[in-house]
């Protein structure tokens, strides 16, 4: 027998990789303390501050001794402020008491729920590009993820027929973030449709990632989610969550919703995760989802600035083809015309030019040729980094001449 220690790891470790994003984020830390200065276009997450009344009324939770265990669904007033939302958001009438769980960000959502429906050797259909996690966490789950190939050239909407190839007798769930990350794009109603007929035809469940639906540029507030289609609300589990449209990612606060017997599946799973979520801050969110929205009007019109710096930036720099990102905050421009990889590209804007942008070949196969840009840095930082965006390539293209 081997006493080494490394003999003691799992093998899953073997199939799932260190996240590309915070290895960029490594690399940044230390060329700032280096003192680089940086154009921060690698992360996922807003530069604004959490709303003061959500704030408040965590703390004042904390300060009326709410630090026990919470139910393991969550606080009921927090699950009524998000059936209320999902009204709102999605249409649909929903029990607080059996189809809402509140979880440890959105990310314990995707967890519990592959955890909860897939065994090992079954498919997941995940569109591709896309968060890696969907990917990694059906391969922790002993899953086979099966990327779903999406182009540029389509805005990245999901090819019907591309999803339909790839159902065996082995798949199970069908992942669709919409507005994407890490293409800002968002599935439309029609085609939202065509997944949900397949996804009824085929007996799929789906996981609808609709984390950046507030965050959407299109016509009415909010981008169309597969669940409000009939015969998908029993079939469909929505990942939602805090990070972005309330600045709260590290309060680590997130949601599913899904039909009561879903529920089950999830909650017996999370019953063994984390639990519950600490209790105050379930307080915070609550008063956040009820009172005043106008915080998100603010912030969601002030992204809208951004986007129009960079997207307006990028049509102007030649050999660079954008998608229309019509939600989140990224942008994932094609440069594959300047003969680098998106890796190359990447590595060449941080390391000569201080512009940190993410490979899109970190995002899945699809990706290649791609690099996104997260806009949630300020305005400012956003028109300064175009500017610089601009000599990099005009650099680039000098040499390449
Ligand atoms: C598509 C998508 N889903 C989920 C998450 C994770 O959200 P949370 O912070 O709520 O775990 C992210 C974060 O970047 C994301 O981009």
């Amino acid at each position: 027998m081997s006493n080494s220690i490394d003999s003691l790891f799992a093998d899953r470790l073997d199939i799932i990789p260190f996240s590309g994003i915070r290895k960029v984020f490594a690399k940044i830390r230390k060329m700032e303390a280096e003192g680089r200065d940086i154009i921060h276009w690698e992360v996922g997450r807003t530069d604004f501050d959490t709303p003061q009344h959500i704030k408040d009324a965590a703390i004042d939770a904390l300060n009326r001794g709410m630090v026990h265990y919470s139910p393991n669904l969550g606080i009921l007033p927090l699950r009524k402020a998000i059936a209320e939302r999902t009204k709102i958001d999605n249409g649909v009438e929903i029990d607080p008491e059996t189809q809402v769980i509140v979880m440890s960000g959105a990310n314990e959502g995707i967890l519990a729920s592959i955890l909860a429906f897939v065994n090992p050797g079954d498919e997941v259909l995940v569109t591709d590009p896309n968060w890696h996690h969907y990917k990694s966490i059906t391969s922790i789950a002993g899953g086979t993820p099966v990327e779903i190939p999406t182009f540029a050239e389509d805005n990245f909407a999901i090819r019907p027929e591309e999803v339909e190839k790839r159902i065996t007798d082995k798949t199970k769930l069908l992942c669709i973030t919409s507005p994407g990350n890490p293409t800002g794009c968002t599935q439309t109603q029609e085609n939202l449709e065509a997944l949900a007929e397949i996804a009824i035809r085929h007996n799929l469940i789906v996981i609808a990632d609709e984390i950046y639906a507030r965050i959407y540029y299109g016509e009415g507030k909010v981008a169309p989610s597969i669940f409000s289609i009939p015969g998908m609300a029993e079939r469909t589990v929505i990942i939602n969550g805090f990070s972005k449209i309330y600045a709260m990612d590290g309060w680590r606060l997130g949601w599913t919703v899904a039909s009561p017997e879903l529920t089950q599946c999830i909650l017996k799973i999370r019953q063994y995760t984390t639990v519950c979520v600490n209790t105050f801050t379930q307080y915070g969110a609550a008063a956040g989802l009820l009172m005043d929205q106008t915080c998100i009007d603010e912030m969601v019109v002030e992204f809208a600035k951004r986007r129009k710096i960079i997207l307006d930036g990028l049509k102007e720099i030649p050999d660079v083809k954008v998608s229309d990102s019509s939600g989140a905050f990224y942008v994932f421009p094609d440069i594959s015309a300047y003969g680098l990889t998106s890796k190359e590209m990447a590595d060449y804007l941080i390391n000569e030019y201080g512009i940190a942008t993410v490979a899109g070949s970190v995002f899945g196969t699809s990706g290649e040729g791609h690099i996104r840009i997260a806009y949630s840095c300020s305005t400012e930082e956003c028109a300064r980094g175009v500017i610089i965006l601009k000599k990099a390539l005009a650099a680039l293209r000098e040499n390449n001449n």
